[in-house]
């Protein structure tokens, strides 16, 4: 495996939105803080006509419309860039691709695919034709891999003729999120949590996706994925694996995803009998997000649809440390407000020496929040300050870390620059690997199977509502509640 830093980057899909919206600008955080190797080059490739300059201004317009800009580096991010158009049908765009590298090359190379994923194995058996590829190349590949196992295995499996597969850095974004790696940092750099992180303690674990948006002009590609594998697969997927798996002896490659494919190898199948109580899929109606009235889903997409625009999951880990903990998924769009937030319940104290009406006991939580706005709070049992004849006197508080505030000075990363900054230093960490994606691909196409076969269609739920009512059940059927 090589780990030396990439010299030269090729972007596949440069005009596309990924790459306008949020690759760009990621290069650009990086390049401001001179975090970019030196001599490194960029070649944007993609369909459009454009020339260098051509592409370069719209890549300017796309700078400046980032949430961070600055006007210096942007020119000299732009000037590493150069353009090539290419039609990735056609063999003699490889040769021309083969002619840029070969003059711009000067070390390691990173290519990243961020273009429909049919195109992956076409793209891959394009580079080696034209004779591009040797041990010091690496390949990233953008999410989805696959639209079930099937399809995921053929993109494996062709990309892997290609790359070995410490060469092949396949994104999940939300690895790269700073959120999602301070829950390494919370439950592996301190010793209070993990004595307590295990069946005998947690009662239940919840995670959440929530968003406000719906599908933002993706009804082509969402309307045939559905939130179950738009996010479930993936994102929720990766975050649960984070929450439940053992330390790992290290924090590389190895070791974190060997941990992490465990989790996944223990995830209990949903289907059966199972799959009326533990899974609920919705599709929002018209209703109202902070006031303004919203369409459906169906409207949005301009035809009857079963796609599911919200997942609720009972999901168990068979394994000795989560026996019999259920870990609630929920992800969906058009609910009220944007949250990502992993909750674990503890369990009740054995024995309150309080009198119940009195102190209204509370379990203990710890809600590790994501998104918006980064945060670790544990609600605690305090006892309400006053004289009470009647008894002490409790209520719930929360200890907040704030870590918005407490890291005031530090400016806020976006997740590709952290897994920019890593791909391009050849650190896998971040990535997930084959035996990841192909495990949770089995997990949820089972679930989707089974959906289909019992003929389930989503129940619909008002844009602007926590999903389908039948998402409270699958709690409260347990003595659980969703966490709002
Ligand atoms: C993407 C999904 O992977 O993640 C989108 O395809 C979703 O549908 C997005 O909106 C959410 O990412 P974030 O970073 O905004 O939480």
């Amino acid at each position: 495996m090589t780990t030396k830093t990439a010299q030269l980057l090729v972007i596949f899909g440069a005009t596309g939105d990924l790459a306008q919206r949020m690759l760009l600008p990621s290069l650009l955080g990086l390049e401001a803080d001179d975090l970019l190797p030196g001599n490194l080059r960029i070649l944007c490739c993609a369909r459009s006509n454009f020339d260098t300059e051509d592409f370069r201004s719209q890549s300017r317009k796309a700078l400046q419309a980032a949430e961070y800009h600055d006007d210096a580096a942007a020119e000299r991010l732009l000037e590493r860039v150069e353009y090539l158009a290419m039609d990735l049908g056609d063999a003699s765009s490889f040769s021309a691709l083969a002619e840029a590298v070969k003059r711009l090359r000067d070390g390691n190379v990173l290519f990243h695919l961020s273009t429909a994923p049919s195109w992956y194995v076409a793209i891959c058996q394009g580079l080696q034709q034209a004779g591009l590829i040797d041990a010091d190349c690496r390949v990233m590949l953008e999410k989805p891999i696959g639209h079930d196992l099937p399809s995921s295995t053929v993109i494996n499996d062709g990309t892997g003729r290609v790359f070995g597969e410490d060469q092949i850095y396949r994104v999940d974004h939300y690895l790269g999120k700073d959120g999602v790696q301070n829950l390494l940092a919370l439950r592996f750099g301190n010793a209070l949590f993990e004595p307590l992180w295990n069946a005998r303690h947690i009662e239940q674990v919840q995670i959440t996706v929530a968003e406000t948006v719906g599908l933002e002009g993706r009804a082509g590609y969402y309307d045939d994925y559905g939130a179950m594998r738009d996010m479930v697969q993936n994102h929720l997927l990766q975050l649960l694996c984070l929450t439940a798996m053992e330390p790992p002896s290290h924090f590389d490659p190895s070791a974190v995803r060997n941990e992490k494919i465990k989790i996944l190898r223990s995830l209990r199948p949903i289907h059966g009998a199972d799959l009326a109580s533990h899974s609920v899929a919705g599709q929002y109606s018209a209703g109202a997000i902070d006031g303004k009235a919203v369409g459906s889903y169906a409207a949005e997409v301009g035809s009857d649809t079963r796609t599911e625009t919200f997942v609720g999951l009972r999901a168990h880990i068979d394994n000795w440390r989560w026996s019999g903990v259920p870990f609630y998924l929920r992800t969906g769009k058009r609910m009220p407000r944007r949250v990502t937030e992993i909750y674990l319940q503890f369990k009740a104290v054995p024995h309150s020496i309080f009198s119940a009406a009195q102190a209204q006991m509370q379990p203990n939580a710890l809600i590790i929040r994501l998104q918006p706005e980064e945060c670790i709070s544990l609600s605690l049992m305090n006892k309400t300050p006053g004289l009470d004849r009647n008894g002490v006197k409790l209520s719930q508080v929360a200890l907040d870390l704030d870590l918005h505030n407490a890291f005031e000075d530090k400016r806020r990363r976006s997740a590709y620059e952290r897994l920019y900054l890593d791909a391009l230093e050849g650190n896998g960490t971040l990535f997930v690997r084959r035996d990841e994606v192909e495990t949770a691909w089995a997990w949820v196409d089972d679930i989707i199977d089974g959906w289909r076969e019992a003929d389930i269609r989503p129940k619909l739920y008002p844009a602007g509502t926590w999903g389908p009512s039948s998402a409270v059940a699958l709690t409260e059927r347990h003595g659980h509640s969703w966490r709002e």
